[in-house]
């Protein structure tokens, strides 16, 4: 079947989005492809909030020098301040979408001011929020306004396979994106969509770990299918873990948000000792790399399963105004945060590497985009600063949709010599327990071979596993129909390689990446960057 409209958007996240919505404004028809409901991703997880200059104590240099800081000297100024200067402009846009934002005073039933919260390595407060379910706000009015729009069709429980490239079709020069082939998981059938251009808002690839604040869909898809187009692929090395998510047997993937710590939260040890102190003079509020770097160091030290966030400073009506959703949450585990401290423990979070994209979102492949997470755009250098994400999303997906209005692909491929997805050599998968066992073994090794902590052998045992892992994906894939689980394993491994050869390269500790065996950083900060030829 195949299915043809003006853009195609692979990803119903922040990023996807925001740029459906904007190039549908300016008459685009737009196919939004998103592999769960179209809700289901970490944009709607997102707590913290989105970091914008807002107050007056504030500046945009402010803003700026925290990024860099951040970043550990790998950051790209240029993309730094662009960012920056547009966020006002995004949380503006997001207003006038409807979004309700928290403001000061709103207890007292006196609203005034944006409420606005501060995260570690913010010198100022400048995180807009919705209490702490910034995500699901956002996210939701996103999609209702997607559901009233008449240039948008949304395809959700579809996943898309790989990318149509000319050069994959008729090998002939100059390479551009042409479509998608994706896989209706409901219908099981394989549709060819045809596009004037193709935008990645895949997302991150933090489902790579064992333990992760991620929902199911951060699998790396569109890194992998991009990677695998020929695309450029930047700095895969700089794995975010989150320092804080909840330690509860039941409890999956649930995050305690760095706000907790912004509005005073601290860190203790088992036995109640404050450690943050020991580790950096910002203490609870240092960047994120410094802050699960030091928990790790504890938890191994003392052989605790977990550290605690003690919040029980602040009064029963603070953290239920505040923090509603952590709140409520805790209590269904049996966790009375007003008077007993959280257990955490870091895991994996935001992926601050991916495909290489200009100040556009522009890919080295003509016709393909990408934004969001799934891009490196050199914003976050080694280390992302907390709540610059959802404000990437948005200035990224206005600067592509503006570049594709301003400068229209004219593709002289003929839509119908694209062939079928072709399913003439392949059967039905007869075990699929290879999937699932692949699927646990790669998370594994990650965790253990690929963390918070790295040495090179480690990274040397994982170069090896991903290796094999890797050869009998392939062969599974060559032989077998495509499923969801199938398409997502392929892609995990295929960015488990990315990140541990990344990480090979860079012999030096900076930001995320930290090496045992080279505990400093080199003297000048260069990107890792992976391209096939
Ligand atoms: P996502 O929101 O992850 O969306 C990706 C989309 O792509 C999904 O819809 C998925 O289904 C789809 N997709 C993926 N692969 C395919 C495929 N092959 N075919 C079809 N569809 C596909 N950042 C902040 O700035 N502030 C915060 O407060 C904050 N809190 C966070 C809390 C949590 C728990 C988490 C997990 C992250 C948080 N982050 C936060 C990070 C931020 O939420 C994400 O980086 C951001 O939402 C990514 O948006 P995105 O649009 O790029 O991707
Ligand atoms: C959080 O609320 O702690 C997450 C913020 C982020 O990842 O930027």
């Amino acid at each position: 079947m195949y299915a043809q409209t003006d853009l195609i958007v692979i990803g119903s996240g922040l990023a996807g989005l925001t740029f459906a919505l904007k190039s549908a404004n300016a008459g685009y028809r737009i196919a939004v492809i998103t592999k769960e409901a179209v809700s289901e991703n970490s944009s709607y997880y997102a707590q913290g909030g989105i970091a914008a200059v807002w107050s007056m104590e504030d500046s945009y240099e402010s803003h700026v020098e925290d990024t860099l800081n951040a970043g550990a000297g790998l950051c790209n100024r240029e993309t730094v301040e662009f960012v920056v200067k547009h966020g006002p402009e995004s949380i503006e846009w997001l207003v006038q979408n409807g979004v309700v934002f928290s403001r000061r005073g709103e207890q007292s039933g006196h609203a005034s001011e944006f409420h606005l919260t501060r995260e570690g390595g913010h010198s100022k407060r400048r995180v807009v929020h919705a209490a702490d379910a910034t995500g699901q706000k956002v996210e939701s009015t996103l999609v209702s306004n997607i559901h009233n729009h008449d240039n948008i069709t949304i395809y959700e429980n579809c996943i898309a396979i790989e990318l149509i490239t000319r050069a994959k079709l008729d090998g002939c020069a100059p390479d551009a994106c042409l479509g998608a082939y994706v896989l209706d998981s409901e219908n099981e059938q394989v549709i060819t969509f045809i596009a004037q251009a193709v935008v990645l808002a895949t997302g991150g690839a933090s489902k790579s770990y064992l333990y992760t604040s991620n929902p199911d869909t951060s699998t790396g898809d569109g890194i992998a299918m991009a990677w695998r187009a020929g695309c450029q692929v930047a700095n895969m090395e700089f794995v975010q873990f989150h320092p804080t998510c909840l330690y509860h047997p039941h409890a999956k993937s649930f995050l305690i948000s760095e706000a907790m710590r912004g509005e005073g939260g601290k860190l203790v040890l088992p036995d109640g000792t404050e450690f943050m102190s020991r580790y950096d003079q910002r203490r609870e509020l240092a960047p994120r790399d410094i802050v699960a770097r030091a928990i790790d160091h504890e938890m191994k030290a003392g052989g605790f399963d977990c550290v605690f966030l003690d919040m029980t400073m602040k009064s029963k009506t603070f953290l239920q105004s505040h923090f509603p959703n952590i709140y409520t949450k805790c209590r269904e585990f049996g966790i009375h945060i007003d008077h007993e401290p959280i257990p955490v423990v870091p895991a994996a979070h935001y992926t601050c590497g991916g495909v290489d994209v200009d100040l556009n979102g522009t890919t080295n492949l003509p016709g393909l985009y990408c934004i969001g997470e799934c891009a490196n755009t050199g914003l976050h250098g080694a280390n992302r600063l907390a709540s610059n994400s959802l404000l990437e999303c948005i200035v990224f997906a206005d600067a592509a949709s503006r570049h594709i209005i301003e400068n229209p692909v004219k593709s002289d491929f003929q839509a119908q010599l694209i062939p079928h997805w072709d399913e003439s050599q392949v059967t039905d998968p007869n075990e699929m327990i290879v999937v699932s066992h692949n699927w646990d073994e790669l998370r594994r090794f990650m965790w253990d071979y690929v963390g918070i902590v790295r040495t090179e052998k480690r990274l040397q045992r994982a170069l090896r596993r991903v290796v094999m892992l890797a050869e009998e994906v392939q062969e599974f894939y060559s032989q077998f129909r495509v499923s969801r689980d199938l398409i997502e394993l392929r892609n995990l491994v295929q960015v488990a390689e990315l990140i541990v050869r990344s990480a090979l390269s860079r012999n030096e500790s900076r930001g995320l990446h930290f090496m045992l065996d080279h505990p400093d950083s080199l003297d000048s900060a260069t990107d890792t960057i992976l391209s096939k030829d």
